[in-house]
């Protein structure tokens, strides 16, 4: 396997170990990890997909809304414009969950269940039809509402 071909920095990428054993370097990680969330969509098919996302903000309070950025391309982007759902995933500091999580980050093909691969557990949500993620430690559930500028510029940016 060649080293700098493409499967060899995925398995490079899936190798990544952190070493959260001591003090200070724990607390750092887990301020940068803290951030970290799971965005959960659909596509128009019904086909689950999920994505990490650290560009993640809770912009606003009452009501909770969500921001974050992602190329117009990704899975995760296509998915949100035809079913204007997602869910945010608060992800937590824990090893084994945030190995998952990596996994979930790999650029498998479109309709492939990242949940199902990385071993995340899939459970309903209560009002949007994107699942929530069972290990996560809790979820908001967003539906898009898009203004006229916003979808103008959602659109100059998958061009
Ligand atoms: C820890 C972590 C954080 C990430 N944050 C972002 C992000 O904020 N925005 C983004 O576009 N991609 C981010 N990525 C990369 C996407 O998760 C990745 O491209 C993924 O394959 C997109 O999946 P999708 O095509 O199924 O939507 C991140 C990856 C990791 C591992």
């Amino acid at each position: 396997m060649n080293p700098n071909g493409r499967d060899g920095l995925r398995q490079a990428f899936l190798n990544r170990k952190i070493d959260v054993s001591r003090g200070a370097l724990r607390s750092a990680w887990r301020r940068r990890l803290r951030r970290l969330r799971l965005i959960t969509t659909i596509d128009s098919l019904g086909r689950v997909n999920a994505a990490p996302v650290a560009t993640c903000l809770r912009n606003n309070h009452h009501p909770t809304c969500y921001e974050f950025t992602m190329d117009a391309r990704k899975h995760t982007s296509e998915n949100i414009r035809s079913t204007a759902e997602f869910v945010v995933n608060v992800v937590p500091f824990d090893r084994a969950v945030l190995e998952k999580m990596q996994v979930t980050a790999l650029p498998f093909p479109k309709g492939v269940n990242e949940l199902e691969v990385a071993q995340l557990t899939a459970i309903p949500s209560k009002v949007v039809k994107p699942p929530r993620i069972g290990e996560c430690l809790s979820h908001f559930e967003c539906k898009v509402e898009l203004d006229e500028a916003m979808a103008r510029l959602a659109l100059d940016d998958s061009r």
